[in-house]
C-alpha cells in the first residue's frame, strides 16, 4: 500500500523521507495504486533543470476525466460531484452526480468535435462560475484539447493577447454573467476582443443572463441546441503522460503574460495526491473552495483534484458580500460544508464586518479549513480560526503556485501542528532550498533567503507556451540547478517555512497575482504620460495595493490632475482588468534612476509604504534630487 492518506506527524516524516530518499519509486506506488492508466509509464522520471526538461511517466496512457469521472460511475454514479450554488440565494442550487456529469461532459465533448476541434487544438474558456466552465475544461480534456480559461474579470484586450498567444481556434463564452447586483456584458467583451484576433474560428456561447447579444453570423453558436444533439457517449481521447493538458497565464516581469503549460499524467498525480492529504476528503464530506475557476487554485482544487477523488466539490458563482457580508456563511450552513478553502484578502475583509453575519450561522459542519495565494496575517488568522473553525478546525495556509501545478508547502491536519502565518512543511516530494544572493545554499535552521525547489515534482508545469527560453531564463537560471520561486522565505527552529513575500516585479494584490511591467505598459499608453513605476504598498485587506508614480508629458502638465487619475485607472480597466487599478496615484517630475538608467524601485516602495528615511545610499543616483521631491508629494 502506498502513502496516499498521511494520518499523523511520525507518518509525514516518515513518508517525507522516503519520498526523498527515492523519489521515482515512491511517486510510481502512488500512480500505480490511485489511478486509471490506459498504458503503465516506461520511465519515471527524465529531468534536467540546465534545459530545463521534466517528463514525469513517459510513456504511459491515460485520459484524467476517465479518471475524474468515469472510474467513479460504478460506484459513486449516484454522488453529487459539482454543487453549484448560484449568484442569487433565491435560485436553486443544482447538484450535479456523477452520472449526469459523465453525460454532460460527453455532450460537451461531442459538440467540441463537431466544431472541428481534435486533440492539441487550443480552447479559450471565458466564463463566469456556472456549471458550464467546469464542464468546458473537462470536455477539452476528454478528447485532449488543451484548455486555456481566462479568468472571465479580464478586459477584452487581456482576452485577446492570450487568445493570440496561444492561437486558440475557439472561444466559449456565455451572454453575460451575474456578479452580486451587476450584470457583465461577458460577450460584449469577448466581441471586441476578437477583433483582433484571426485565429478564432467558432465562439461558443452558453445562456446565463439571457440578455440580448449580438450573434456574429457563421462565427458565433449556442451551445444549448448543440448540446441537445449531440450523443451522450464520448470516447476519451487516450493520451501520453506528457501530452499537454491546459495553459494557464500568468503575470512576468515583461509585460506579456506567461502562458504555463500543464501536462496530463503527472499533473493528475500530484493535484489529487495533494487534495487527498490536505483536506484528508472523506466520502460523505462537502469540500468548497471559493477560488474562480479561472486561476490555478479552481483548476487544481475544484476541478481536478476533488474529482479524482471522488469528491463533492462546491462552486459557487458569486461573490462574498452579496446579497450580504454573511453570504460564505450561509453557504457553509446550507450545504454543510465540510472543508472551506478561500484567500486571506477574503477573510481580511468579512473580519471588518459585523460578527453577527458569521455567528447567525451554524458553521458545526466545518472540519478543516484553508487559505492560498497571499501570505495571512496574524489577526486574520486568529480572527478565521476563532469565529469560522470555532478553535478546533486545523488551518492549513498553503502556499503554491499557478507555475508548481499544485500545493507545495502546506501544514497536514491533524498531523502538523500548525502557527500562524507559517505555511509550515514541504509535502512529500517537494525539496526546498533557501539560496543566499551569491547563489549559495543556505543550510540549517533560523536563516531567511530566497525559496528555490531542487528537485522536480510530477505537476511542475513544463515550458511557457512557445517560449521555453522565456521558462528558462524566468526560473532555472538565477540559480544553478533550482527552479527559483520568486519568492523570499524564512525557515524556523522547527524547519517550518513561512513565506515572506515576492522579491521580484511582482505584486499580490487581494490574492492576484500582478506584474507590474504590464501595467506600466498600460499607463504609459495614455497620450499624456511620458513614463510610469508602479510598486506595491501595505494594504489592510488586500494585503498589498498599486502605488503609481507617473510622469507626465508636456500636454499633460496643464490637465486636471485627478481626472487624469480617473483616465490612468481606465486604461488599466481596459488593458487589463479592474483587479489592476491603481489605489494610490502620485504625479512627479521624475523616477530615481541609476546611471545605467533603471529605476530604484526599492526607493519608490519605500516612500509608497510611508517611510521618508532609510533610503540607503541615493548619490549613485543620476537625480538624486527628485527623491526628496517624490518624499514630501507622498499620499
Ligand atoms: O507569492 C506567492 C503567493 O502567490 C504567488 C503565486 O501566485 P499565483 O501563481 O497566482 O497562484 C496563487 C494560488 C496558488 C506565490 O509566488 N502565495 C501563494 N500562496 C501563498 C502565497 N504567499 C504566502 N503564503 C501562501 N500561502
Amino acid at each position: 500500500m502506498s502513502s496516499y492518506h498521511i494520518k499523523n506527524l511520525e507518518e509525514y516524516y516518515q513518508i517525507y523521507r522516503k519520498s526523498v530518499r527515492d523519489p521515482e519509486n515512491f511517486w510510481s506506488e502512488i500512480a500505480e495504486e490511485h489511478f486509471l492508466w490506459r498504458k503503465k509509464w516506461d520511465n519515471v522520471l527524465n529531468w534536467d533543470f540546465s534545459k530545463p526538461e521534466v517528463k514525469w511517466f513517459e510513456g504511459a496512457k491515460l485520459n484524467i476525466t476517465e479518471n475524474c469521472i468515469d472510474r467513479h460511475l460504478l460506484t459513486k454514479g449516484d454522488k453529487v460531484a459539482i454543487l453549484w450554488e448560484p449568484n442569487d440565494p433565491s435560485e436553486q442550487a443544482v447538484k450535479i452526480t456523477y452520472k449526469e456529469l459523465h453525460e454532460r461532459v460527453s455532450r460537451f465533448a461531442n459538440v467540441l468535435r463537431s466544431q472541428g476541434i481534435g486533440k492539441g487544438d487550443r480552447v479559450c474558456i471565458y466564463l463566469p462560475m456556472i456549471p458550464e466552465l467546469a464542464i468546458s475544461v473537462l470536455a477539452c480534456a476528454r478528447i485532449g484539447a488543451v484548455h486555456s480559461v481566462v479568468f472571465a474579470g479580464f478586459s477584452s484586450s487581456a482576452l485577446a493577447t492570450r487568445i493570440n498567444d496561444a492561437s486558440c481556434k475557439m472561444v466559449i463564452t456565455s451572454d453575460g454573467s451575474f456578479r452580486g447586483n451587476k450584470v457583465i456584458d461577458l460577450k460584449g467583451i469577448v466581441d471586441e476582443g476578437l477583433k483582433n484576433c484571426d485565429c478564432v474560428e467558432k465562439v461558443l456561447v452558453v445562456k446565463r443572463t439571457e440578455h440580448d447579444i449580438h450573434m456574429e453570423k457563421g462565427r458565433d453558436i449556442w451551445l444549448q441546441d448543440l448540446l441537445e444533439a449531440a450523443s451522450p457517449e464520448c470516447a476519451p481521447e487516450i493520451m501520453d503522460a506528457e501530452d499537454p493538458l491546459f495553459i494557464l497565464y500568468t503575470s512576468g516581469s515583461t509585460g506579456r503574460p506567461k502562458g504555463m503549460l500543464h501536462t496530463s499524467g503527472g499533473y493528475m498525480v500530484y493535484s489529487a495526491y495533494t487534495f487527498k492529504n490536505i483536506f484528508q476528503y472523506k466520502d460523505d464530506d462537502v469540500y468548497w473552495c471559493t477560488a474562480d475557476i479561472g486561476w490555478i487554485t479552481g483548476h487544481s482544487y475544484i476541478v481536478y483534484g476533488p474529482l479524482a477523488n471522488g469528491a463533492t466539490t462546491v462552486m459557487f458563482e458569486g461573490v462574498p458580500s452579496f446579497p450580504d457580508f454573511g453570504r460564505f456563511w450561509e453557504i457553509v450552513e446550507k450545504h454543510k460544508v465540510t472543508q472551506f478553502y478561500t484567500a486571506p484578502t477574503a477573510i481580511r475583509a468579512l473580519a471588518k464586518e459585523n460578527l453577527d453575519y458569521v455567528t447567525k450561522y451554524d458553521l458545526s459542519s466545518l472540519k478543516i479549513l484553508g487559505t492560498v495565494g497571499e501570505p495571512i496575517n496574524e489577526e486574520a488568522w486568529h480572527w478565521y480560526n476563532d469565529n469560522v473553525g470555532n478553535n478546533k478546525c486545523p488551518i492549513v495556509d498553503t502556499w503554491w503556485q499557478t507555475e508548481t501545478g499544485g500545493i507545495m508547502i502546506s501544514p497536514i491536519p491533524y498531523a502538523t501542528p500548525t502557527i500562524p502565518t507559517f505555511a509550515t512543511l514541504p509535502l512529500p516530494g517537494i525539496q526546498p532550498a533557501l539560496m543566499d544572493e551569491h547563489g549559495k545554499e543556505i543550510k540549517g535552521n533560523l536563516v531567511s533567503g530566497r525559496l528555490c525547489i531542487k528537485f522536480p515534482w510530477p505537476s511542475m508545469a513544463r515550458t511557457i507556451w512557445g517560449d521555453h527560453d522565456r521558462y528558462r531564463d524566468t526560473y532555472f537560471s538565477a540559480f544553478k540547478n533550482m527552479y527559483f520561486t520568486g519568492d523570499g522565505a524564512l525557515r524556523d527552529a522547527v524547519g517550518y517555512y513561512r513565506i515572506t513575500g515576492r522579491v521580484d516585479d511582482v505584486v499580490i494584490v487581494s490574492g492576484h497575482n500582478l506584474g507590474t511591467a504590464p501595467i506600466e505598459d498600460a499607463i504609459n499608453e495614455h497620450p499624456a504620460v511620458a513614463e510610469s513605476a508602479i510598486v506595491g504598498f501595505p494594504h489592510d485587506v488586500k494585503g498589498n495595493a498599486l502605488y503609481g508614480f507617473v510622469i507626465l508629458k508636456e500636454v499633460g502638465e496643464s490637465r486636471d490632475r485627478s481626472n487624469l487619475s480617473k483616465e490612468i485607472n481606465q486604461q488599466i480597466t481596459e488593458h487589463i482588468g479592474p483587479i489592476a487599478k491603481l489605489d494610490k496615484i502620485q504625479f512627479v517630475s521624475g523616477l530615481p534612476k541609476t546611471r545605467s538608467g533603471k529605476i530604484m524601485r526599492r526607493i519608490l516602495r519605500k516612500i509608497a509604504s510611508g517611510s521618508d528615511s532609510d533610503f540607503g545610499d541615493i548619490s549613485t543616483l543620476l537625480n538624486p534630487e527628485v527623491v526628496e521631491e517624490i518624499k514630501q508629494g507622498a499620499q
